[in-house]
């Protein structure tokens, strides 16, 4: 099956979708972190309640894995032939980096949530760095990509190629 020329419907606004949610998991994860850290301390019960930082992780956990089933199954468009090689490599490796840690967090969240466990409190806590990195690096090469190689990933993702 040859490499379809565009992202579909579903594909881009699964791409929105989970960027919003990851947006939301990073900038209001204080309230889970403060109740972490006094489940630890023991200052109260060691009880894993309702909590939107782990209900919307666990719907993103979701979300990524139908939108990794459809790039297997329908595929994504290739990169841009003017591409350097080397800059594919780093373009594919952040796209399989990004997806291994939105598979992984949840889990390991959810791990330190629901069991009370810490090394998977502080795998997440560097995960969560690694992943800060790479949207800043992803956000820099759409943004270089647009307006300075002049290709058309950024108008493909928003749906406009
Ligand atoms: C892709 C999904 C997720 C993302 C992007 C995410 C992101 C984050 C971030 C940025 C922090 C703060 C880390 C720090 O300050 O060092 C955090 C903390 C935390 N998250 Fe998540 N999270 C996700 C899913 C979940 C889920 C599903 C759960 C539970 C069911 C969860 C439970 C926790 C807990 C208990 C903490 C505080 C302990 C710690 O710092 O590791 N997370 N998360
Ligand atoms: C914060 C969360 C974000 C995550 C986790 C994320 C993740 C991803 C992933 C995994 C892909 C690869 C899709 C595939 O081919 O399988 C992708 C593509 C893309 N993303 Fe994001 N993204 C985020 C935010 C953004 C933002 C804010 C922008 C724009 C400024 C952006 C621009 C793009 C572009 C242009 C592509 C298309 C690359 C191509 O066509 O080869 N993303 N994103």
């Amino acid at each position: 099956m040859s490499a379809p020329t565009t992202y579909s419907k579903l594909q881009i606004i699964l791409h929105w979708l989970i960027a919003a949610m990851v947006a939301f998991q990073i900038l209001f994860h204080d309230g889970i972190t403060a109740l972490w850290k006094q489940r630890m301390d023991g200052t109260i019960e060691n009880v894993a309640t309702p909590n939107p930082h782990a209900i919307v992780g666990i719907l993103i956990l979701i979300l990524v894995l139908v939108r990794i089933f459809i790039r297997i199954k329908r595929g994504v468009p290739a990169l841009p032939a003017s591409e350097k090689p080397m800059m594919g490599t780093i373009a594919k490796a952040t796209h399989f980096l990004f997806y291994a840690l939105l598979v992984g967090m949840p889990f390991s969240g959810a791990a330190a949530w629901f069991f009370g466990l810490e090394l998977p409190a502080i795998v997440h806590g560097f995960a969560s760095t690694v992943l800060m990195t790479l949207i800043f690096l992803h956000i820099a090469a759409a943004i270089i990509h647009h307006f300075v190689l002049k290709t058309d990933v950024l108008k493909r993702i928003v749906g406009r190629n």
